[in-house]
């Protein structure tokens, strides 16, 4: 089956073509109109949707093309159809509906923190449920079980920020433009852990009270201690995070994990994650950094999970 998937619950508009039966990824296509939020230090809900409106089409047509297929050869559209920015979903809901009534195709309803939670399948073929996944982005911070191909339950969730917020705001406020996410990690490579990060002991994440203890030092903070605080909060969340996960994955008995969203770039939480997993023998799962950043691969993928013609 040949499948167009979209996704537009956030700032990306992306779309790819999915061959359910071999997996191939035939075409995919993200524009992204980042820097036009940067100014306002975060993605504006309004500028995103008209973006998603300027960019759908040109999207698709992008996929379909570099997929060498006619839309009269598409089978099923898979789209987002939550949780995210509403203005932007409707976008890519309203195209999707358009197009699936226009070809007489079955329209696939995909969860998008479900489908970043099972993004690792993607590449890993040898994954398969059930396993323990974190969803780390700018906007979700989620430990989820994933069950089966389709079912799946949150266990810990951020009750206040998502850690690439958390990020972004420091970041910013050390001068770096936005999203400062991936150059915040980079610095915590250089430097060294002077800083001692307060770690939350409630019953889920909070990333609330770690910004601000971190927004406090970076207001008056040397130039040369800028990569000590990069340092201190980046490996101080990673190993919160990680600490989290292990505990969980071995109280459910899952001996693989997995992660996803654009905070699974980091290489700071890839190094952290890794040790503790190697040191529970616990087997970890990294997809591709353009897989798991917002991807209308993973939308594809859930999306022929959802379908039930993959369970094996
Ligand atoms: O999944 P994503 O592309 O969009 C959503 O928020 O849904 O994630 C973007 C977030 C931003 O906060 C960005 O700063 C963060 O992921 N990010 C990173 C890295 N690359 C992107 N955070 C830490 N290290 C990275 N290498
Ligand atoms: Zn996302």
């Amino acid at each position: 089956m040949k499948i167009l998937s979209i996704e537009t619950s956030c700032d990306d508009t992306s779309a790819a073509v999915v061959d359910s039966n071999s997996r191939d990824v035939l075409g995919f296509c993200t524009i992204s109109r980042l820097k036009d939020h940067a100014n306002f230090g975060g993605v504006v809900p309004e500028i995103a949707s008209r973006h998603h409106e300027e960019s759908i089409f040109d999207a698709v047509s992008c996929a379909l093309s570099e997929s060498s297929l006619n839309s009269c050869d598409l089978e099923a559209i898979a789209v987002t159809t939550k949780p995210g920015l509403i203005g932007s979903i409707l976008v890519g809901v309203s195209f999707a509906k358009g197009f699936s009534f226009a070809l007489d195709l079955p329209l696939i309803e995909v969860d998008h923190v479900q489908s970043h939670a099972t993004s690792a399948m993607i590449e890993h073929k040898n994954l398969k449920p059930p396993f323990l996944s974190l969803v780390a982005s700018g906007g979700h911070t989620s430990i989820i079980d994933v069950q089966t191909y389709t079912e799946y339950e949150t266990c810990f969730k951020t009750v206040d920020d998502a850690v690439g917020e958390v990020y972004d705001k420091v970041a910013r406020s050390l001068g770096i433009p936005y999203p400062g996410g991936a150059k915040l990690d980079q610095m915590a490579l250089e430097g060294e852990c002077k800083y001692k990060m307060p770690v939350p002991k409630i019953s889920n994440f909070s990333f609330s009270g770690i910004k601000t203890w971190a927004l406090n030092i970076s207001k008056n903070i040397q130039e040369n201690e800028k990569n000590n605080l990069a340092s201190s909060l980046v490996y101080g969340i990673s190993n919160y995070v990680s600490d989290h996960l292990i505990r969980i994955a071995r109280n459910l008995g899952r001996d693989k994990i997995s992660i996803g969203g654009g905070v699974a770039c980091s290489n700071v939480l890839r190094s952290v994650l890794k040790r503790r997993c190697d040191l529970h023998n616990i087997e970890l799962f990294i997809p591709s950094p353009k897989f798991c950043t917002d991807n209308a691969v993973m939308i594809a993928f859930q999306g022929i999970y959802n379908l039930g013609i993959d369970k094996n």
